[in-house]
């Protein structure tokens, strides 16, 4: 029998209306991606990218048109049982690194342990371990303001993995980033799909979208290549 791919995008709409006026952001997107893959979504600015990491990671539903993950249907969800699905499946790493300034880089990246009921010393324990893996060790009290931009996409990144989950979706993680920072970056998630997590980057940087498996191209909504 053949593997089920773990996101099934099945022509996916979405339109954004403002007051009167309509914007379609995705038209007619239909899409597989395997567990375990690394793939890039490369395309122009306003082409829809972010759109569509936000409906695979279950921040927002599609107007219309199917998604199955892992084979059961999330397109229809409302929030609550979208936020359940995200909580278990999902980390997500950002371009801006949203990182909370008023908490140390332990306790940022604890944050998505509390919602899962993690106990504090484990959460503070579990936050750490995944922190000095990526070379923060000597960090740990330092707050987000006190670290280079490199540092925080770290920071941001222990927070995606350190409830373990399947998939991490990376939007447009080394936008801020100096070239060095950037490849670091990029060699962490190689890394991470070599112990078997699907990994998804948007980026519009074609050097970097070239180091994943697999490239699918964006452009107004559609995917082009
Ligand atoms: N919340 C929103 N409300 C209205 N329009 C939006 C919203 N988010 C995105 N858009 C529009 O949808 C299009 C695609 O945006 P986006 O997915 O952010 O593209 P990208 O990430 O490729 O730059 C853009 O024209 C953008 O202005
Ligand atoms: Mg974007």
């Amino acid at each position: 029998m053949q593997q089920k791919p773990l996101i099934q995008l099945k022509d996916i709409y979405k339109t954004y209306t403002t007051g009167a006026v309509s914007y379609e952001a995705l038209k007619g997107i239909t899409l597989h991606i395997d567990s375990g893959e690394y793939v890039a979504i490369l395309g122009p600015s306003g082409s829809g990218k972010s759109t569509l990491m936000q409906i695979i990671g279950c921040l927002s539903t599609p107007s219309s048109g199917s998604y199955l993950l892992d084979g059961k249907e999330v397109s229809q969800l409302n929030r609550n049982e979208l936020a359940k699905i995200r909580n278990q499946k999902v980390g997500f790493v950002f371009q801006n690194f949203n990182l909370l300034a008023q908490l140390d880089i332990v306790d940022n990246v604890a944050l998505p342990l509390l919602y899962r009921g993690t106990a504090l010393a484990e959460r503070r324990r579990l936050a750490k371990e995944i922190l000095k893996k990526l070379g923060l060790e000597n960090h740990y009290k330092h707050h987000p303001n006190e670290l280079s931009g490199g540092q925080k996409q770290r920071v941001a990144i222990a927070r995606a993995l350190v409830a373990s989950p399947e998939i991490i979706l990376a939007d447009e993680p080394t936008g801020n980033l100096d070239t060095q920072s950037g490849n670091d970056v990029i060699q962490l998630f190689e890394q991470f799909t070599s112990e078997g997590k699907t990994v998804i980057v948007v980026t519009h940087d074609l050097e970097i979208a070239k180091r994943a498996k697999r490239i699918i191209h964006i452009q107004d909504g559609k995917i082009a290549n």
